[in-house]
């Protein structure tokens, strides 16, 4: 029978399969029912650094405390962190797998030391995820690149669990930055975060939210960067995010190089039975084509001949330019 084990930012998972942070994991309960439906690995929930910079915001606009906004704002913050560190100690216990927690900040000031704290309640590991939208006028190039590489060497100077970077896909050059990230230290990357969707209402002309969850075709995002990715730093382990809702799309994912997957919208619509679902597709799959580890083909299919720098790197439909529905 093959052996699903795989390693990712210098954990041993017992499969890939690995539960994206989300609403799914903001509880010792449902962490407790992920791992026992087979889950490799789960991410917490993030922090979000402008959550609570926002709570305390409104607290303050509405008059309450001014004279103490500092201290209001120092109280909401521990009392949200020490919920976190609860989170993550009380999930380590109930839970037989690497619990990964997560930190959604975009400065490289105080959040960075909370790492400190993370650690100390007993996460396996730490995932970074620096997600912004870029668009002012006078934006440097370069400069949120940058701020990566920054948040990552005061991380890396305050903590010693690995640290997973989880990257936006609003890079001009992914490439270059993991290369970074990982003479950095980086244990990890994924690709990709995903962003709140804009949408219109064109019957009320007002702005609504587009589509929370993904949509399978999401995952050829992941599959290129991986497939470039994992043939030009082989060294740093890569989780594949975005659109993998399929037993089939957690097998083409390490085809490209990933070692792990990180999910959630299959997740949301059909619940934890998913996970089983794709560890035992992906059992049988390895059996019928000879393989007893995940190693034997992780990146089989990545960038590193021309049929693969072919398909991922291309970029215009020129083959297609006659292509009819
Ligand atoms: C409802 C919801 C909440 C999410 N919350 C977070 C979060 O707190 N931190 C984070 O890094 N990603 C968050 N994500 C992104 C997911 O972890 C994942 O990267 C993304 O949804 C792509 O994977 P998918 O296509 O399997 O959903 C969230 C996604 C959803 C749908």
């Amino acid at each position: 029978m093959a052996d699903l084990n795989t390693s990712f930012a210098g954990l041993l998972l017992k499969n890939p399969i690995i539960i994206g942070s989300s609403g799914l994991t903001d509880s010792v309960e449902k962490n407790k029912k992920l791992d026992e439906a087979g889950a490799g690995a789960l991410v917490l929930k993030s922090l979000f650094e402008e959550q609570i910079m926002l709570e305390s915001a409104q607290m303050q606009q509405e008059g309450y405390y001014s004279h103490m906004a500092r201290d209001v704002e120092h109280y909401l913050r521990n009392h949200q962190l020490s919920e976190y560190l609860k989170l993550i100690s009380e999930s380590k216990k109930a839970c037989s797998i690497p619990v990964i927690a997560s930190i959604n900040c975009f400065t490289n000031n105080e959040w960075v030391d909370f790492a400190a704290e993370i650690e100390k309640a007993g996460a396996d590991a730490l995932e970074v995820n620096i997600l912004a939208i870029q668009s002012e006028i006078t934006y440097e190039f370069g400069s949120f690149e940058q701020r990566h590489i920054d948040i990552l060497k005061h991380i890396k100077q305050t903590i010693s669990i690995p640290v997973i970077m989880k990257l936006g896909h609003n890079l001009t050059n992914p490439i270059t930055l993991i290369n970074q990230l990982y003479a950095n230290g980086a244990n990890a990357v994924v690709l990709f975060n995903r962003f709140y969707q804009p949408d219109i209402n064109i019957e009320t002309e007002s702005h609504r939210v587009g589509s929370v969850l993904s949509d399978s075709s999401e995952i050829a995002n992941s599959l290129r960067w991986i497939g470039i990715g994992s043939a030009r730093i082989p060294r740093i382990d890569f989780a594949a995010s975005g659109g993998v809702h399929t037993p089939e799309a957690v097998i083409k994912t390490l085809l490209a190089g990933a070692s792990a997957v990180e999910i959630c919208s299959t997740v949301y619509r059909n619940k934890n039975k998913v996970i089983k679902e794709m560890t035992d597709f992906l059992s049988e799959w390895m059996d019928k084509k000879g393989y007893d580890k995940i190693v034997q083909f992780k990146g089989k299919l990545n960038a590193k001949d021309m049929q693969g720098l072919d398909m991922y790197e291309r970029t215009q439909f020129l083959k297609y330019y006659n292509f009819h529905d």
